[in-house]
């Protein structure tokens, strides 16, 4: 088991730098608007391909949580959601036909707050997917629930629709902390929100939780892990607050003398990663917990586990279809945006145009390091022999400018390095994306990159 005291806050100190968080390699700021949409109908068309999985971006929020680092927009107007709802109708029919001959194993709504909208507006959206996508029997259909703006019968409506996974916003239960982010959500609607999914018979269900907020404290995150703990999700996700704000303006409004320092954020974690592994879940990688029996643990076993933009996710070979604002693809070997901007993605609609911002085309070597990276970020290991044999290479030879770095990690007892593998140690798998970030040729040399735009490693 791993116990709060396997990270020492000495090795915190020393790799507490910024880093990617791979959800795609090469990553998003890589991606050029030179890619356009010519680029993106010339991968869509590439027939027999791969499943799908879908994401709908869904932006709204009716409050500002002021931690936030999604691309959301605050507003209480039910028609400006109806106007998004109209426009997303009409992206989904646009791009539908270039994706026929492919089957639908997962569509997942994000944002924002998908439950925003409400249900028969998301019905509408299912609807006119289904018609334009060929939906597998067992397609995993998840939606990211806020449970303050949760109604009496929508988890049972959501329900009726297909979704048979949700995933529920948290972060802490500390009034105290609720107040300093702007987010203040009581216990008991979470635990209604859990029940309401239950009793409609969805019982794949995930909890966000977050660590380094303002105001808290190791006593009151004990508290909220014990409570969220009792609930018993199938899934948990522990994410380190990424405090960014000249990125996102909303987090000016937090107070940076109430951020708790580095030890204690290292102990937050290390105390979440205690109570969870002691209650029988799963440490998965890059901040996500589950159950033994959970299909996130058994694809992990298996070999099967992917990562993209949603996270981990156990539907492996598909290619991913992002639809609405900020949406990201990643359709063959190439990636591609949605504009970031809504006014944007509503021109683009608007003049008739399929809504693409910015991608990238991947080239051999793109291929080559996003396999191993990937190797990384979902199984912590990589078997050299198999990526020598896939694409005809001398690993050590071609990753030669990966040692010096490797070793490094490796002096510290985070990696396991030899001629046929390389093996993340139980506590170097919380520095995965460090290990991940030795492969990454983006990346200026000395690997993690010391300037803002992307989170702390911890
Ligand atoms: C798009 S939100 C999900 C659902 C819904 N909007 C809600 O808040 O309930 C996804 C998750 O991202 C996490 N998150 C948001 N901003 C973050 C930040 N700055 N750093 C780390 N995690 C963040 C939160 O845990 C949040 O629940
Ligand atoms: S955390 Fe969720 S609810 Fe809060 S502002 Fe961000 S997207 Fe909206």
């Amino acid at each position: 088991m791993i116990s709060a005291t396997t990270v020492e806050p000495s090795l915190l100190a020393r790799y507490d730098r910024p880093g990617p968080r791979y959800t795609s390699y090469p990553t998003a700021p890589n991606f050029s608007t030179g890619f356009d949409e010519s680029d993106f109908r010339r991968f869509a068309e590439v027939r027999g391909h791969r499943p799908l999985s879908l994401y709908v971006h869904v932006p709204f929020c009716s409050n500002p949580c002021f931690f936030c680092g999604c691309n959301r927009v605050i507003t209480r107007s039910v028609a400006r959601g109806e106007e998004y709802v109209r426009r997303l109708l009409q992206e989904i029919e646009r791009v539908g036909p270039l994706f026929r001959d492919r089957r639908v194993e997962q569509l997942h709504f994000g944002g924002g707050t998908p439950n925003f909208l409400a249900p028969a507006q998301l019905g509408r959206i299912i609807e006119v997917l289904r018609r334009q996508f060929d939906f597998a029997p067992n397609c995993e259909i998840s939606v990211e629930i806020d449970p303050r703006v949760l109604g009496n019968d929508d988890v049972r409506k959501l329900a009726d629709l297909g979704f048979n996974r949700a995933s529920l916003g948290v972060q802490d239960f500390d009034p105290d902390v609720q107040v300093a982010v702007n987010r203040l959500q009581s216990m008991e609607q979470t635990v209604n929100a859990i029940g309401d999914c239950r009793r409609a018979g969805i019982h794949s269900i995930n909890v966000d939780l977050m660590y380094g907020l303002p105001r808290q404290t190791r006593e009151g995150f004990h508290r909220t892990l014990e409570a969220v703990l009792d609930m018993r999700p199938s899934r948990l996700a522990i994410y380190g607050y990424a405090h960014l704000p000249q990125m996102f303006k909303g987090q000016r409004q937090i107070n940076s003398d109430e951020l708790p320092d580095p030890n204690t954020r290292v102990a937050l974690l290390g105390m979440a990663i205690g109570a969870l592994t002691a209650a029988g879940y799963r440490y998965i990688g890059m901040d996500h917990f589950a159950l033994p029996e959970d299909e996130l643990a058994l694809a992990q076993d298996s070999g099967t586990l992917q990562r993209n933009f949603m996270g981990y996710t156990t539907r492996g070979g598909s290619d991913l279809l992002g639809l609405g604002v900020s949406a990201i693809s990643h359709i063959g070997n190439s990636f591609s945006q949605n504009p970031r901007d809504l006014s944007e993605w509503e021109r683009a609609l608007d003049r008739g145009a399929l809504p693409v911002w910015r991608g990238l085309s991947m080239d051999e070597d793109d291929v080559i390091r996003a396999d191993v990276i990937g190797r990384i970020m979902c199984q912590g290991d990589v078997d050299i022999a198999a990526i020598e044999r896939q694409y005809a290479i001398d690993f050590w030879t071609y990753f030669a400018g990966a040692r010096p770095l490797l070793e490094e990690l490796a002096s510290d007892g985070l990696v396991w390095a030899c001629s046929s593998r390389i093996v993340a140690s139980p506590k170097g798998r919380y520095f995965l994306r460090l290990i991940a970030g030795c492969f990454d040729r983006y990346l200026p040399a000395g690997g993690a990159v010391s300037s803002g735009g992307y989170s702390k490693i911890v």
